[in-house]
């Protein structure tokens, strides 16, 4: 059925990995929906402040995706200032993609509560979808990052999505902090070896130090980021993620996807 209010969602980062999967939802529902980021028509760049108001024009709703990572320093301020000028185009809903477990983001989510939008924080685990179109996707059958044998409960991007549609939908969800992770908690070796068996390849996981990684980061970004990215993974990945919860259920009445399920899809593209 159309959309009879003629509501517009802006979708920011619409190309990445959350973005790309909220737009064909709505669209599917047949609600407009426009896509912002540095590639799109209307360009939309955090670096860029004069490009925030034409692409947030005519906007009662916005999810937010942050780039690189929203526990930058200086997201806040930009998130801050962004969900201003979205306010004053007449924005009334906006869905923030946070990380789990991390103060670091704090300041900008405080920054979408303190909005007057009606806001739904979505903090999530790491993504599943990292394997098959992220960091960890692999390179020569080896997946190589400094998890060593730290549990993660990795989270399927599809349920994100439909956790964030939820919440751009249904006013339910107003003023609400969900914490979204998958089902179980695994070691990176154990999602490596879930790939293995769906694509029949000999991927292996190579717990490599911090160091390592380190230079691998440095041929794509400069090096405060490549600093940041470290001292981010150090944090994350000590084991106080492991746990899992059950908001995912809570909001779409079904239980997250499994690592071995996303195996199965993402054997597709990896094969
Ligand atoms: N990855 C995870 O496991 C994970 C877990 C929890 C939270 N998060 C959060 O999710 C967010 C997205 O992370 P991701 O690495 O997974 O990215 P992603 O979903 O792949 O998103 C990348 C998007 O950012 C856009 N982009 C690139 N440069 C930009 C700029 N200067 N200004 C505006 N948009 C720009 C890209 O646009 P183009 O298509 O035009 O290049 C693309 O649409 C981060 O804030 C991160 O903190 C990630």
């Amino acid at each position: 059925m159309a959309n009879e209010n003629n509501e517009m969602t802006v979708i920011v980062g619409g190309h990445g990995k959350t973005g790309r999967r909220v737009a064909e939802r709505l669209r599917a529902m047949h609600r407009p929906v426009r896509v912002v980021s540095p590639s799109t028509p209307v360009p939309f760049d955090w670096s860029d402040e004069t490009t925030w108001p034409p692409a947030l024009a005519g906007a009662s709703a916005l999810y937010l995706t942050y780039h690189p990572d929203l526990a930058i320093p200086g997201a806040a301020e930009h998130v801050r200032r962004l969900t201003r000028v979205a306010v004053d185009a007449g924005t009334e809903k906006i869905v923030l993609l946070a990380g789990r477990g991390e103060p670091q983001v704090h300041p900008a989510e405080d920054a979408v509560r303190d909005s007057g939008a009606a806001w739904t924080i979505l903090e999530c685990a790491f993504f599943m979808q990292n394997f098959s179109e992220g960091v960890l996707a692999p390179q020569d059958d080896t997946i190589a990052f400094p998890a060593r044998e730290v549990r993660e409960p990795f989270i399927d991007c599809d349920d994100i999505a439909d956790v964030a549609v939820a919440a751009l939908v249904d006013d339910a969800h107003a003023g609400k902090t969900y914490e979204l992770t998958g089902p179980r908690a695994v070691t990176f070796g154990e999602a490596t070896a879930e790939l293995a068996r769906a694509t029949g390849r000999p991927l292996r996981y190579v717990p490599v130090s911090f160091e390592q990684y380190a230079t691998g980061l440095a041929e794509h970004f400069t090096a405060p980021v490549v600093e940041f990215f470290i001292d981010l993974f150090r944090f994350l990945l000590d084991g106080h993620n492991a746990s899992v919860t059950r908001d995912v259920e809570r909001v779409l009445g079904r239980p997250p996807r499994d690592i071995r399920d996303f195996a199965r899809t993402a054997a597709e593209v990896l094969r």
